[in-house]
């Protein structure tokens, strides 16, 4: 994949999170969710790529956009084969924290994910089970295996002890047996109330203090993750956790067998990958979008496994000079 895409695709992120912005902490997460899809799928229309989302906002019969199967970017309207149009699989989260928008809590981010053709897991909107680590604990992990013996793991590959470790996990009742036994392990927890993808990211960075995530959050958000995480060296494990029999028969449609596959880091994102994400709300990975009069100003992440550079991308965006772009300037003036 040609290396300037990330750069190209860092604008969709970058429409995602103005639009969806104008809407923090007014309550209303699924207006905010749908600007953010809105803008997204306009952005794309200016990326030359052809891509096919891989993992999105559900499936065609309940997704008006961006959903699973949709194809994006300028390349389909070429005639031919366009060889030189890359053919990219996509894998998007328009607004990843939507009731952290929707309250104006900190680390909702514009997300989006990109692998050659056929390289990301294709599954359908459901839960996974997962567990994170940065570099350092990189092979050390085994989904299998309980939360006592990772976190034993993880401290020998870190040289510390299990007390000095702390995890991140999503605060929801189905992780109270989880919580229960880090706690009684002894390592320390940091509950979050959304948004495991940068909380998957935040393992990789000494200064979050985190050393490893666990326990079960969307799939979209795993195959998301597990791109970021091939770009900075970290690791990662994940297992589908159908919610009802049809997702499950959805799944099957899609070629997913086998039922408790453990999914490996190269298994969840393969091959070249890239990733972008903007700050939607301030939060402790990403500045939101800050307004002034006439603009706004945005941070972004971008992220490429072939060179492994990171780059924050800090832009200030003058609404007047966007012509293409005046559904940003405001809610309801497109
Ligand atoms: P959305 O904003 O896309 O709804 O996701 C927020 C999130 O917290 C994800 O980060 C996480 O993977 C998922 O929801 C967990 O799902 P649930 O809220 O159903 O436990």
């Amino acid at each position: 994949m040609d290396r300037n895409l990330a750069l190209e695709v860092v604008r969709v992120t970058e429409a995602a999170a103005l639009a969806c912005s104008r809407l923090m902490g007014r309550g209303d997460r699924d207006g905010a969710d749908r600007l953010a899809v809105e803008a997204m799928r306009r952005a794309f229309e200016t990326v030359r790529v052809r891509g096919t989302v891989v993992i999105g906002e559900g499936e065609r019969d309940e997704a008006p956009m961006l959903y699973i199967g949709e194809q994006v970017g300028t390349g389909w309207k070429l005639a031919g084969d366009a060889p030189d149009v890359p053919r990219v699989d996509i894998a998007v989260d328009p607004l990843e924290g939507t009731n952290l928008c929707a309250t104006g809590s900190p680390g909702a981010i514009a997300v989006i994910a990109l692998a050659q053709d056929g390289q990301f897991l294709n599954a359908p909107d459901t839960y996974m089970d997962k567990i994170a680590v940065g570099p350092e604990s990189r092979g050390a992990i085994d989904i299998t295996k309980s939360p006592t013996e990772n976190l034993h793991r993880i401290a020998e590959a870190k040289r510390s002890r299990v007390e000095d470790l702390c995890a991140i996990i999503l605060d929801r009742p189905r992780h109270a047996e989880l919580i229960a036994e880090v706690r009684k392990a002894g390592a320390r927890i940091r509950l979050i109330g959304d948004g495991d993808v940068s909380a998957a990211i935040s393992t990789c960075s000494a200064e979050t203090g985190i050393d490893v995530l666990f326990g079960i959050g969307g799939a979209p958000e795993g195959v998301i993750a597990a791109a970021a995480l091939r770009c900075v060296g970290g690791d990662m494990q994940g297992r589908l956790k159908w919610r009802s029999t049809e997702e499950r028969e959805r799944g099957r449609k899609m070629g997913i067998v086998e039922d408790d596959r453990i999914y490996k880091l190269e298994d969840l994102a393969q091959g070249d990958v890239m990733f972008a994400a903007t700050g939607v709300t301030d939060g402790a990975f990403l500045k939101g979008v800050h307004y002034f009069g006439g603009g706004a100003r945005t941070e972004s992440i971008v992220m490429r496994s072939a060179s492994g550079t990171t780059r924050m991308i800090d832009s200030t965006h003058h609404f007047d000079k966007k012509p293409n772009y005046s559904w940003l300037t405001g809610i309801g003036d497109n």
